[in-house]
């Protein structure tokens, strides 16, 4: 596994390997790696020849600072577990490597940001279309691998991919949880351990939220999915909603063809955690 911290360095490495006929996959993260994170390692390793994982914490997706202070950044441990994983090579640049000077560019996503995260945290998709475009220029993959734990997110991508007609696939990948449900994040290593025993009641409510969609309408299921989750005093919900699985916007009937996704933000102390689910 070798680790490149200049874009240079990285395409003189994959020039060769795309002369050699290999496919390139690409695992865009924010470092702090877990299971979730290994989990796209693996499927990318399956499809590919070659594994990029990208290690950079973004700031312009950081639409407060005290966020982005305390994200957590753990480089070394995150190389240990990538040469146990089928990585083959890591860029870990710098923020002068992705920005030598500012971007200005500006996205536009229409009805797909203007919900959920895209309302809570303004300038955060420009954000992160602006590092993903850049990744993928660097780059070049055939496929790239994202988590559907950041369901807006992955929606958000595929848009960017179709409006500058990149040749790349995106691949969805499912939600790893821990043993009690919690969906994994690198956001819960910052959990208090009072706060971590709280989260559950998030994966907890939403799987049982799904028997519930059989007899209550989409309104009173919202209702009740807050209440269960603000019951606890250590958490309050940000939002909590049920859209279609295509435009993201606000589900009206049950059984939308496109289908629909229950997505829910939820504040447990200074830590804000994200979690979704299907309704068939
Ligand atoms: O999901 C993440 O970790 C980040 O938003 C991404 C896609 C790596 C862009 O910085």
């Amino acid at each position: 596994m070798q680790v490149f911290p200049t874009i240079a360095a990285l395409q003189g490495s994959l020039a060769d390997a795309r002369r050699a006929g290999f496919r390139i996959g690409l695992v865009p993260t924010m470092g702090a790696l877990h299971s979730g994170h290994i989990s796209l390692v693996e499927r990318c390793g399956a499809e590919n020849e070659v594994t990029v994982v990208s290690i950079f914490v973004n700031p312009t997706q950081f639409n407060d600072p005290r966020d982005l202070a305390v994200y957590p950044r753990t480089l070394p441990q995150d190389l240990e577990l990538l040469r146990d994983s089928c990585c083959t090579r890591v860029f870990a640049p710098s923020v002068e490597e992705m920005y030598p000077e500012p971007d200005h560019r500006a996205f536009h996503f229409g009805a797909l940001e203007q919900v959920m995260e895209g309302v809570r945290r303004p300038g955060h998709f420009n954000g992160v279309a602006q590092i993903v475009s850049k990744l993928f220029e660097a780059t070049v993959p055939h496929s790239a691998y994202f988590g559907e734990k950041d369901f807006q997110q992955l929606a958000i991508i595929r848009a960017m991919v179709r409006q500058l007609q990149l040749p790349v696939r995106i691949v969805g990948c499912p939600i790893v949880r821990e043993p009690d449900g919690l969906a994994m994040s690198s956001r819960n290593r910052l959990l208090t351990p009072e706060h971590r025993k709280s989260a559950v009641l998030i994966s907890d409510t939403l799987l049982k939220s799904v028997t519930l969609s059989r007899v209550l309408t989409i309104e009173a299921l919202c209702e009740w999915v807050e209440m269960r989750i603000n019951a606890d005093p250590l958490l309050q919900t940000e939002y909590f909603a049920i859209v279609d699985r295509e435009e993201l916007q606000p589900a009206r009937f049950w059984g939308d063809p496109r289908g629909l996704q229950g997505c829910i933000a939820v504040q447990a102390g200074q830590v804000r955690l994200i979690d979704n689910i299907a309704y068939e």
